[in-house]
């Protein structure tokens, strides 16, 4: 197990509800928030990858459960919150990361296509932020974590289902922040950049693609999935008590870094011909 740079005990106490926690960086921020002393519910769809991934944790001596369910539906939403309060007693801190995604030309992709990802990804997001108000407004102190990505800050070609998915949950998530300040509810989002070794990353970057990206980001390495849980800890813990409405970008500088025109060897012989031309 790699050495935290948080208290063990950062958060003691809190319960957290994770929808697709039963894998990839989900599960990562999951474990990463169990080590921390919070006690976890993964949801999801697939009850053999939760069983598993729960057996894992228990194995750590981790505090945790599993609920199956699908976040399309409001009434499984509701189950889950409800199966988590049962479980551990409370709510303190939803973590909306189920999603789904392929790459497809936009004229090549189906309104069922498009509204497959929307209904995920953002209508996922708010059953469960729904779903779970009254017991986060009970909590006091409580956190909605939603999963975004860089993805819409530009334009990504085959990924207008998921930009826009996105951008709405971003938009979501800045409304939330303003409605539910007074209740003690805090709304952020992380956007996580190209992360190693995930389902993501097969399905999105095929082919070599992933070397192409961690040449090209300014940190110059992918992203990992601790990188993503160490974000999430920080944002769950007191010390972004007064921290709501923000999206955290952990992409390494990827998304803002443009193709330069003009190389550093191109320039090197420019100005050796003309120094300061
Ligand atoms: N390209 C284009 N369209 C696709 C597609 C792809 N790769 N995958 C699914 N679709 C379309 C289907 O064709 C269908 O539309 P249609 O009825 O017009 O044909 C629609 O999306 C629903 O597909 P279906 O497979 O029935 O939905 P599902 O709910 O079972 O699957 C997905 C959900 C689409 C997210 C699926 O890709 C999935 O389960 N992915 C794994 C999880 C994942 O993506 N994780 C995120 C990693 S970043």
């Amino acid at each position: 197990m790699p050495q935290s740079p948080f208290r063990h005990d950062l958060l003691h106490g809190k319960v957290a509800l994770i929808t697709g926690g039963g894998t990839g960086i989900c599960f990562g921020i999951a474990q990463e928030l169990a080590r921390h002393g919070a006690s976890v519910v993964l949801m999801g769809r697939r009850e053999e990858v939760l069983k598993e991934a729960v057996a894992s944790l228990h194995k750590e001596g981790l505090k945790a459960a599993f609920v199956s369910g699908d976040v399309r539906d409001y009434g499984q939403a509701e189950k889950a919150v409800a199966t988590t309060v049962a479980t551990f007693g409370r709510l303190d801190i939803l973590l909306n990361g189920a999603a789904g995604n392929f790459l497809c030309p936009t004229d090549q992709l189906s309104a069922n296509g498009f509204k497959t990802v929307i209904d995920i990804d953002l209508l996922g997001t708010f059953n469960m932020t729904r779903a779970a108000f009254k017991d986060l407004k009970s909590s006091g102190d409580s956190l909605v974590l939603n999963i975004s990505a860089t993805l819409h800050y530009q334009g990504t070609l085959m990924q207008a289902h998921v930009m826009a998915a996105k951008a709405g949950i971003e938009a979501l998530g800045r409304n939330l922040a303003c409605e539910w300040g007074e209740h003690g509810i805090r709304v952020c989002a992380i956007a996580p950049g190209a992360i190693g070794d995930t389902e993501g990353m097969r399905r999105l970057a095929p082919m070599g693609a992933d070397k192409k990206i961690a040449a090209e980001v300014p940190l110059r390495r992918l992203g990992s999935i601790q990188d993503i849980a160490n974000a999430a800890v920080f944002l769950s813990s007191s010390a972004a008590s007064y921290i709501t409405g923000e999206v955290l970008v952990v992409d390494g500088g990827a998304w803002l870094i443009k193709p330069a025109l003009v190389t550093r060897e191109m320039w090197e012989k420019l100005a050796a011909k003309s120094p300061r031309a």
